[in-house]
């Protein structure tokens, strides 16, 4: 074992950390990419329902937002790539299976979401903006109906992130609340994780 390996092991083994719990880092993504898929599933599912004035600023908050996503996501990706981060599974057989290809599942959608968002928003030969600040795409403008099927695409694939989500979040509820193990806990940070481990 080189020094560095040595000194991560000593560090782990003091902070009382067996490779099975998420960091601080991770934990923070998480719960940010989580918040941040409801706040833009909500406002695209409502703003229908207001004046024109509202609807457009809910649009630019969604596209600001969505540009805040697409970064979190990324940093989520890159965090768990770096070695070290990624946390084992504590579950076995066919369940760490369903569980890792669901989180697999996630990720793939929440980047082509992203990537269609983007699309339209650059779709009409404009710049996007973040809180004001303009960011030009690297594609011109599309057609009509090309942009309206690609709206359709991203309101199909939002809707498919809300329902794998939400029976990813019920098993995680399965694991805390029946199983009675520590798949939840590990999900907050050491000091919550006391309280929720049943
Ligand atoms: C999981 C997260 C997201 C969900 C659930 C979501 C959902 C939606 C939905 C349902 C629509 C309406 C589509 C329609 O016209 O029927 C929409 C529009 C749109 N979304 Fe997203 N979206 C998400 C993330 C993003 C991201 C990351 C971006 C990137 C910037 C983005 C950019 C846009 C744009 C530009 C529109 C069109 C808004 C307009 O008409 O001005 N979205 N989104
Ligand atoms: C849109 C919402 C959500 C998304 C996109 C999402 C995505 C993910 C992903 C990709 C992972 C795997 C992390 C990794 O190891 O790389 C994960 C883990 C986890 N998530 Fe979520 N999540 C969401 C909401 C929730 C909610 C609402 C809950 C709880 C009620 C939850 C509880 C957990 C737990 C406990 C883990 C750790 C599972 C394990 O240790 O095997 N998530 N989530």
């Amino acid at each position: 074992m080189n020094d560095s390996k040595a000194f991560d092991t000593a560090t782990r083994i003091i902070a009382g950390d067996d490779k099975t719990n998420y960091d601080g880092v991770a934990i923070t993504l998480h719960w940010l990419v989580a918040l941040l898929v409801l706040v833009q599933f909500a406002l695209a599912e409502t703003w229908d329902w207001f004046s024109r004035d509202t609807r457009e600023s809910m649009q630019s908050i969604h596209i600001s937002f969505g540009i805040l996503l697409a970064v979190v996501v990324l940093a989520e990706i890159i965090w768990r790539w770096i070695p070290g981060h990624r946390v084992s599974s504590i579950e076995q057989g066919w369940v760490r299976v369903a569980s890792k290809s669901v989180h697999y599942l996630l990720y793939i959608l929440l980047v082509l979401q992203a990537a269609l968002g983007f699309t339209i928003g650059w779709s009409g030969g404009h710049p996007i903006h973040l809180f004001g600040i303009a960011i030009p795409g690297p594609i011109g403008a599309l057609s009509r109906p090309l942009r309206h099927d690609i709206r359709e695409i991203h309101s199909w694939v939002g809707w498919t992130i809300v329902i794998v989500a939400s029976g990813h979040a019920l098993a995680a509820l399965y694991h805390h609340y029946a199983l009675r193990d520590r798949v939840f806990g590990r999900m907050f940070p050491p000091a919550r994780r006391g309280e929720l481990v049943a």
